[in-house]
């Protein structure tokens, strides 16, 4: 771990379990990196209070107050003050554009509750319910400008029960997402150690 730890910015639009995940991961020393900065668009999303628990600044761009360039170029701004180096959308809600993707190639990351290119966009976990496969899961991949396309870094299986509910499947997904989108930064973070 002697080299320069990874510099994140990230984005969130809810829970911010995700987050949360990754700031436990570095507190805990198995990720070599550091959140500068998290964004979010909500005024009420609730990773506001686990940024606070982390001793994390949280900025508030809310999505209304923009066009969708003008929101990436804000973001962009708040990234590049922050000397934030990989940019990880964590539940982020946004359709991102060139603007956010051409400030950060190819260190833009997602985490999406599919095993991709299965299932991409909105209400994923209810795609795959509907579509009655038997086993989904989650991918983190570096993001590209097509939705939820891009290189795949990591993926997890999840087993679809007789009974599930979009909320236990996402549940059980979500447990999964926590422990990939660590185990994706980190390879990352020994990457860019070489
Ligand atoms: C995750 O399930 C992720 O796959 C999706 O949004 C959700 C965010 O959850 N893109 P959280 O806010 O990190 O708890």
């Amino acid at each position: 771990m002697g080299d320069s730890p990874l510099k994140l910015g990230i984005l969130a639009s809810g829970s911010g379990s995700n987050f949360e995940a990754i700031a436990e991961a570095i507190e805990n020393q198995q990720l070599n990196a550091q959140i500068q900065v998290v964004i979010y668009n909500n005024p009420d999303a609730k990773v506001v209070l686990r940024a606070q628990k982390f001793g994390v600044p949280a900025v508030l761009l809310n999505h209304r107050n923009y066009s969708r360039e003008e929101l990436d170029a804000e973001i962009v701004k708040t990234f590049r003050e922050s000397n934030v180096d990989w940019v990880i959308m964590a539940g982020w809600m946004r359709i991102v554009t060139p603007v956010l993707l051409d400030a950060f190639p190819e260190k833009v990351i997602n985490i999406h509750p599919s095993l991709l290119p299965s299932f991409p966009g909105i209400r994923a976990i209810e795609q795959a319910l509907k579509a009655g496969v038997k086993i989904t899961g989650c991918t983190v991949h570096i993001a590209h400008l097509e939705v939820d396309s891009g290189p795949i870094l990591m993926q997890a299986a999840v087993p679809i029960l007789a009974g599930d509910t979009a909320e236990t499947l996402h549940a059980r997904i979500q447990v999964q997402e926590h422990k990939i989108v660590v185990g994706a930064i980190a390879l990352l973070a020994a990457r860019s150690a070489k």
